[in-house]
């Protein structure tokens, strides 16, 4: 009996010792991250009464987290941490000099309650919701307005939980049309690095009338059969680098776009300078790289390097349609592989979709200056199909040193060409006869960006840590 109560008062002491030893020594998280800015200021997602248990909703916790330390934007910018853990929440919203980052073994959930999703406003350039009309759902983590901004982490994860929303919007029970996981407007000096996005609701990352943005060591993921979870859509946006990115998702890897019909022609704000290196991508019913569909406002400047598509519907395809207007020019990509394809390259000038019956359907779309070099593909469905429109031929198309073998199945001419004009120069199978074949043509790639050249600082984390 004695003995017993010996055994309880001695684990009652040592619960008592390491609670005390926790309350009072709190340890010192210490560790280093890459950013465009450091911050003078941190605090942990703990600090502000959050729990990560995957139950508890941190709705609140955020909010008032990054509410504190938006006062310091002005005084040597914020950081939050969000330590190992699940942590469930609503949406929220982003503010200036700050810094989202996640521990390894953080993942911040998206809660799967409709009601913790208010609607927002439908962009100007595409004058209502792309799935329906009117407003749509506000994006999971946003940001609108800022400057200097960063997600960042070594490896955490945002999960968008998109699965309800695919199950609604596949059984036609929404209302309005789908969130994004991350979205940037009217912002500049974005950075998101280094984390996994997972299952998005609709697009993965969107930024849109915004400037000057990395995104690089990012993993998107998502099931191959959801639906429209575009990993990245540069979206009327300036100087985007893109980098060391493996996106595995239901639609579009990375999907370039510039805003819809006469919303798009009259916003007016084209996406240029973009820069895609070193991309992996797998979407078996979708692109590796789309330009379009919707590119009203116009497209410009892309360069793609180093990319590689595996099980993958397409490689970089053209998307438009009469009433987009806008344009697509000056695109180029060079060191291209793609393995098992329905099509190496495609084109399409007739994709419709539009948003209502008042787009221009005289709005002529052009297509000029699209030049591929070195690509190598494999076990590929049909080498290129390139369609033009009628009377608005796609012009300037040069594509050269690319070796495409076919799949031994494939029972189509390997190209298909109609309203399109270009040259070719050293390319097998031999391409259609609307590609002049040229001897030693080696298409253009431009010189590098400034914004290639943009270098992250060693920024330091030290921190209260909670054990
Ligand atoms: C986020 O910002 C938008 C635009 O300023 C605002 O309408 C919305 O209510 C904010 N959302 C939250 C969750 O604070
Ligand atoms: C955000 O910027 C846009 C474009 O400059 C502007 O029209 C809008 O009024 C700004 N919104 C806020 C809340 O400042
Ligand atoms: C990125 O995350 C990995 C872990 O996934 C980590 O080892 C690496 O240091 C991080 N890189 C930067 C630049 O923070
Ligand atoms: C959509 O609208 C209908 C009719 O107003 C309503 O019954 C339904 O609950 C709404 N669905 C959602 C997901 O809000
Ligand atoms: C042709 O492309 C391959 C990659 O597919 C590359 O290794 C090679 O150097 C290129 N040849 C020339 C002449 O540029």
């Amino acid at each position: 009996m004695r003995s017993i109560w010996c055994v309880i008062l001695g684990l009652f002491l040592l619960v008592r010792g390491i609670e005390g030893w926790k309350r009072g020594v709190p340890a010192v998280k210490f560790f280093e991250y890459a950013g465009i800015s450091c911050r003078a200021h941190s605090v942990s997602i703990e600090d502000f009464g959050g729990i990560g248990d995957g139950k508890t909703s941190n709705t609140r916790a955020f909010h008032d987290a990054i509410a504190h330390l938006a006062r310091f934007s002005d005084r040597g910018g914020g950081l939050l941490y969000v330590p190992a853990g699940r942590w469930l929440t609503a949406t929220f919203n982003l503010t200036s000099h700050f810094t989202l980052y996640l521990d390894k073994d953080a993942v911040i959930l998206a809660s799967k309650d409709i009601r913790d999703w208010p609607l927002a406003k439908p962009l100007p350039s595409y004058g209502r919701g792309r799935e329906a009309p009117g407003d749509r759902y506000a994006s999971f983590i946003f940001g609108t307005n800022l400057t200097d901004v960063i997600i960042t982490g070594n490896g955490g994860t945002i999960n968008g939980q998109g699965k309800v929303w695919w199950r609604k919007f596949r059984h036609g029970k929404l209302n309005y049309t789908r969130p994004h996981l991350v979205e940037f407007m009217y912002s500049n000096s974005v950075q998101i690095s280094n984390l996994t996005l997972l299952n998005s609701p609709f697009w993965t990352l969107h930024p849109v009338y915004s400037s000057n943005i990395i995104i690089q060591g990012m993993r998107i993921l998502a099931p191959v059969k959801s639906p429209n979870t575009d990993g990245i859509d540069p979206d009327s946006c300036t100087n985007t680098k893109i980098e060391d990115v493996h996106i595995v998702s239901g639609d579009d890897c990375i999907a370039v776009k510039s805003g819809w019909d006469e919303y798009g022609i009259q916003y007016g704000m084209p996406t240029k300078h973009l820069v895609i290196r070193r991309l992996t991508c797998i979407s078996p019913y979708s692109a590796m790289i789309a330009l379009g569909s919707e590119m009203s406002g116009g497209i410009e400047d892309v360069r793609a390097e180093d990319i590689t598509a595996i099980n993958t519907e397409s490689g970089i395809r053209i998307k438009t349609a009469m009433g987009r207007g806008g344009y697509v020019k000056g695109i180029y990509a060079k060191g291209m592989k793609m393995h098992t394809m329905k099509w190496a390259f495609w084109m399409n000038g007739n994709y419709g979709s539009h948003p209502d019956s008042h787009y221009n359907p005289k709005a002529r779309p052009v297509i000029q200056g699209i030049n591929y070099r070195d690509i190598m593909a494999e076990n590929v469905m049909m080498a290129g199909q390139l369609q033009g429109i009628s009377g608005d031929p796609f012009t300037g198309i040069c594509i050269s040193n690319a070796t495409i073998s076919m799949n031994p199945k494939s029972k189509e001419a390997p190209w298909s060409c109609m309203d399109v004009q270009g040259i070719a120069s050293g390319v097998t199978p031999r391409p259609c006869n609307e590609l002049i074949h040229k001897k030693a043509v080696t298409c253009v790639f431009p010189e590098p960006l400034p914004i290639e050249d943009v270098k992250v600082k060693r920024c330091v984390y030290k921190g209260k840590h909670h054990p």
